[in-house]
């Protein structure tokens, strides 16, 4: 026989009462989830890291660490999702010259000045966790996964906030050195033990799986805990990596979550398409009757014959593809994106085609 309903309720709210009264007396810290931001392009994925958090049931809030380049308009957009926003200044990496793509992943080190909090674990804003993986928080001072070569990766990592270490890693950031540039750059018995002197916790590859393993391999052994976007070119967020990347379709699911609450990321541009239209036939027009006048059709109709009039149409579709590829918006929905492109695509490669046709029909009258 099981407990009536009203004494089950009882015990229920006796626990979970009892377990607030314990935290308040200890005053025990929160932990958190966390993320930097350094740039409105990684909004979008920042947005999808928290949904994702929010789509496993991390019990942990999570909190994005904006440099002062990060607009208002998207810690706004943060906040609205209910995430924790703070504002911070970007830390360069010293190797800023040579490693432009790097340039503010030191930004990650700020998160040590934030004791408030008694863990924190950092995700990057190209990582997708595909379960709760809340017992990160169990794990020592510094757990990272460790990648090629025994190379520590930044993308995922626990910290406990502290004044000391931070200072610590400040005075040496610049006499270390870096594997890549980036914030990760330490060797494992190098400047890593060095920044983390209480030593590194070694996390399974799972909770960091390189999507760049991934495609050597066209698969992963067992299904990964956090997916890491890693590879630049081809980020999920980009329109035409769809549908060429597979992985990126597990991302598009918590991307339509986001969009589905909040509404698309990005708006057709519609300003640009008018201007195309345009544009296309103010050309289409200014060439016909340029052609009319012309006196020089002679000239195109042995152009006609010639091997480079074989390769014009050739030439005319990569143009039209070059126009289409620069109207879309990169971050659309893929959907979209693509049916935008091949309209605009299929649109001036016509249009150009026309003038091509007009000009040889005029030239061998
Ligand atoms: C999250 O919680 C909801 C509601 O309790 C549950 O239906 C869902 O299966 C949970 N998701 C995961 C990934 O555990």
């Amino acid at each position: 026989m099981g407990r009536s309903a009203p004494a089950s309720f009882l015990l229920h709210a006796l626990v979970v009462f009892s377990t607030l009264l314990v935290r308040q007396s200890t005053g025990a810290k929160d932990e958190v989830y966390a993320t930097t931001l350094s740039s409105d392009s990684f909004l979008l994925g920042t947005r999808v890291l928290g949904y994702a958090l929010r789509r496993v049931n991390a019990t942990r809030p999570f909190m994005v660490l904006c440099t002062t380049d990060v607009s208002q308009a998207s810690m706004d957009r943060l906040r609205l999702d209910g995430f924790i926003v703070h504002k911070t200044t970007p830390l360069h990496t010293p190797y800023k010259a040579t490693h432009v793509l790097n340039k503010y992943q030191y930004t990650k080190i700020r998160l040590w000045t934030y004791t408030d909090y008694a863990k924190i674990i950092h995700i990057d804003a190209d990582c997708l966790p595909m379960v709760n993986v809340d017992e990160l928080f169990d794990c020592g001072h510094f757990c990272a996964v460790m990648r090629h070569s025994d190379m520590f990766n930044s993308g995922v990592f626990t910290l406990v906030p502290d004044q000391t270490v931070y200072e610590d890693m400040m005075n040496k950031r610049t006499e270390l050195e870096s594997y890549d540039g980036g914030d990760q750059g330490g060797t494992e018995d190098g400047a890593q033990n060095k920044l983390f002197a209480k030593g590194v916790h070694r996390l399974s590859f799972f909770y960091n799986a390189d999507v760049g393993m991934y495609y050597l391999n066209s698969h992963f052994i067992r299904q990964p805990k956090i997916i890491h976007y890693t590879l630049g070119p081809v980020k999920p967020w980009i329109w035409w990596t769809y549908p060429l990347f597979d992985q990126n379709w597990q991302w598009l699911v918590v991307r339509e979550l986001v969009e589905a609450t909040t509404g698309p990321s990005t708006s057709l541009p519609t300003a640009t398409l008018l201007l195309l239209t345009i544009i296309m036939f103010a050309v289409y027009y200014t060439f016909t009757r340029i052609l009319r006048r012309s006196k020089r059709l002679s000239m195109m109709a042995q152009a006609a014959d010639s091997t480079s009039a074989k390769a014009a149409p050739v030439l005319l579709i990569g143009l039209g593809t070059m126009v289409a590829y620069g109207v879309v918006p990169e971050q659309m929905h893929p959907y979209t994106a693509w049916c935008l492109f091949g309209v605009v695509q299929f649109s001036t490669t016509f249009l150009l085609n026309c003038c091509y046709c007009d000009a040889q029909r005029m030239a061998l009258q």
